[in-house]
């Protein structure tokens, strides 16, 4: 009974570090919205996936000593398996690194080019040597390094650009006709009055200061920029430009991307400019959702157990966890994340309303009935509320769901699980129970809560898949009975049905026993990390104020190295920059850029023997490949002074 198709995909991850749960929140939204929509008979592709190039990845798996794609695969595994534990339904799960994506990003940067849409050009801007990073004026503060407030030069790299300005126009265009294209819609008015109305200028799309990248097939010296790579995923796991799939005609375009808030720019600027380029159709929806906060600030991997999404999943169970996250915020908003509200939120609507309404009603059938219902039921003038509730609920849902409004959804939903708890109140079955010649009322209640728990599962289980198969199982549904379709109209079960007691759902957690032991856990984390910090620290160092300490490790990556300086010349159209050919001892000579033009004349530095960081990666500087930094100190705020040694010190001599 396949409807038709949808498309809905999540970010692809930055495999840098853990997940935490706020990570886990989108994936868990579409999830969900897969399950419903496949529910709904729908041929859903739900795609996920790693987004492993670029300079971080690089140097985090060179910090920890091993190739990047050796780093990148085993952060992947753990990803791979955090899904599966969340109970993740994706069809499809791609890596920015496997051949066929690759070879897709080859080819849709070289049809950009070959048809003007990327050209080469020269990215201009202030360089931060020591943290290798170019900045534009706007971004330095007080004219430093926005990062390490150390001064950056006027540098220059050969870049390829893509031609995002011709787009503007076309993108208003679009977002005009297109009212619904970006929800909620007060982001796209952020979008373009922060990034379009100011001018939109050429995106600087491929880099030359690292390697782990996809290589521009045509001049392999650059590497494709990480978000041309990373959104092209939406396409290329389809199939585009590879033989690996061959399902892009089925489902693009996409029906929606669910990105976080902070990513939306990418997906609702470049991601449409470049499907553009490429005479593609674009996705009818991005969705950006809120974030998951701390009190206090930011997510991190870095704030404990609290937030690492596995330590959640086995203390309070995965679908505790997934419903908290669908029911406790609003999908587009931000919200605070906190172990109160999620236990809070378990023990009030999970454990006492489901939970409950669930276990009593079973109950009763095999106290009342021996288990199994008797086909002589008579109604009773409570039911018509409760039957015409259940009856109302799954349009009021689907209208909610619709919209990606979960949080709505699932309200509708318990608000037939609350008037079902209400229904037994006003019926009093202990009382009906007491006199034989109620049976058949007693039957029919008993009847119309299985029937409104059925109804109300149905609903709940792209939310929580395994717990709703329990309560199935215990309220005696065949699978049937657990479709959309039959969640439509009252009455389906039949009436002469067995149930069968099962386990507690969502057993009550005592908040004052749990938030303590939590407690006791943090410190005793804490403790160990600043033990663990202790020991590793040198015991004679002292500490400076406002400096990261570093230990012998850090130290001993730093290569210096003695050389002399055999030639030097100013670097054209630069009046900081000098070149020098130096002579490090390994037979050929190093070209460094340094910025001390204002304080030595080439005259005064040849022959000299200096101190060079001889690690450093490459960069170029004024078009001038710099291959190595000259220390120097600050003597004042104005004044420079390199740092010459012995002339008996050879060449290449090592600095401990
Ligand atoms: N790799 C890019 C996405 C490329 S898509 C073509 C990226 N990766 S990410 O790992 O940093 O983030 C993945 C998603 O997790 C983003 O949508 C981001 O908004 C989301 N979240 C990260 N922290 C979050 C919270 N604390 N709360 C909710 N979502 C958050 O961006």
């Amino acid at each position: 009974m396949s409807r038709n198709t949808f498309y809905i995909t999540t970010p692809i991850y930055y495999p840098s570090d853990k997940l935490h749960i706020g990570h886990s929140y989108c994936t868990v939204a579409t999830d969900t919205m897969a399950r419903y929509k496949r529910m709904q008979g729908y041929d859903v592709m739900f795609l996920t996936g790693t987004d492993e190039h670029g300079q971080k990845i690089e140097l985090k798996a060179k910090e920890a000593g091993v190739t990047p794609k050796q780093y990148v695969d085993n952060v992947v595994a753990g990803i791979k398996d955090l899904w599966k534990l969340m109970n993740i339904s994706n069809d499809r799960f791609i890596r920015t690194t496997d051949d066929y994506h690759e070879e897709s990003v080859k080819k849709i940067f070289k049809q950009l080019y070959d048809q003007g849409d990327i050209y080469k050009g020269t990215y201009k801007g202030k360089y931060c040597t020591p943290c290798e990073s170019f900045w534009t004026e706007s971004q330095l503060v007080d004219g430093k390094c926005p990062d390490c407030g150390r001064e950056v030069v006027d540098a220059e790299e050969e870049a390829y650009f893509f031609r995002l300005s011709a787009y503007a126009d076309k993108l208003v265009k679009y977002y005009e006709e297109h009212p619904d294209f970006v929800e909620p819609q007060s982001r796209l008015n952020e979008m373009i009055n922060n990034f379009i109305k100011p001018g939109l200028e050429d995106l600087c799309v491929s880099r030359t200061s690292f390697t782990w990248g996809v290589p521009v097939e045509f001049d392999p010296k650059h590497v494709v920029y990480v978000w041309i790579d990373a959104l092209s995923n939406y396409i290329t796991a389809l199939g585009y430009g590879n033989e690996k799939y061959h399902d892009y005609d089925k489902y693009w375009p996409a029906d929606v991307h669910f990105v976080g808030k902070e990513i939306i720019r990418f997906h609702t600027i470049i991601w449409p400019a470049m499907l553009m380029a490429l005479n593609l159709p674009l996705p009818k929806k991005v969705f950006g959702h809120g974030w998951l906060l701390l009190e206090g600030g930011k997510m991190s991997k870095s704030k404990g157990n609290v937030v690492d999404p596995v330590v959640l999943c086995e203390r309070y169970g995965v679908d505790a966890l997934r419903y908290f996250l669908l029911r406790e915020f609003p999908f587009g908003s931000d919200g605070v994340f906190s172990n109160e509200a999620l236990i809070t939120r378990i023990n009030a609507d999970l454990a006492n309303d489901l939970g409950n309404l669930v276990s009593r009603t079973v109950s009763m059938v095999e106290k009342y009935f021996g288990g199994t219902l008797p086909e002589a039921q008579q109604e009773g003038p409570e039911d018509a509320p409760l039957l015409e509730m259940a009856n109302a609920l799954r349009d009021r849902y689907e209208a909610q769901m619709e919209h990606y409004a979960f949080q709505n959804g699932l309200i509708e939903t318990f608000k037939l699980i609350s008037r079902a708890n209400k229904y037994i109140d006003e019926t009093a079955p202990w009382i009906l129970a007491k006199d034989e010649a109620n049976k058949p009322r007693l039957a029919r209640v008993m009847y119309n809560l299985l029937e409104s728990i059925r109804m109300a599962a149905v609903l709940l289980q792209p939310f929580m898949p395994d717990s709703c198969e329990k309560i199935f199982a215990q309220i005696g549904a065949p699978e049937n009975l657990r479709t959309w379709d039959s969640a439509v109209k009252f009455g389906a079960l039949d009436a002469q049905v067995t149930v069968h007691k099962g386990e507690t759902l969502f057993p009550r957690i005592d908040l004052k026993k749990e938030l303590a032991l939590l407690e006791e856990a943090e410190a005793k984390a804490r403790a160990a990390t600043q033990e663990s910090a202790k020991k590793e620290a040198p015991k004679h160092e002292e500490k400076l104020e406002g400096i990261a300490q570093i230990g012998i490790d850090d130290f001993s990556k730093v290569q210096l190295l003695v050389a002399q300086i055999k030639e030097c010349e100013p670097v054209p159209k630069s009046d900081k920059l000098l070149r020098l050919m130096l002579d490090d001892g390994s037979g050929e000579l190093r070209q460094v850029v340094s910025g001390i033009a204002k304080w030595y004349a080439p005259a005064d530095l040849i022959g000299k023997k200096v101190i060079i960081v001889g690690n450093l990666k490459p960069v170029k500087l004024r078009g001038v490949l710099s291959n190595g930094m000259i220390l120097a100190a600050d003597c004042t705020a104005d004044d420079v002074k390199v740092l010459f040694v012995d002339d008996a010190i050879p060449c290449g001599a090592k600095i401990h």
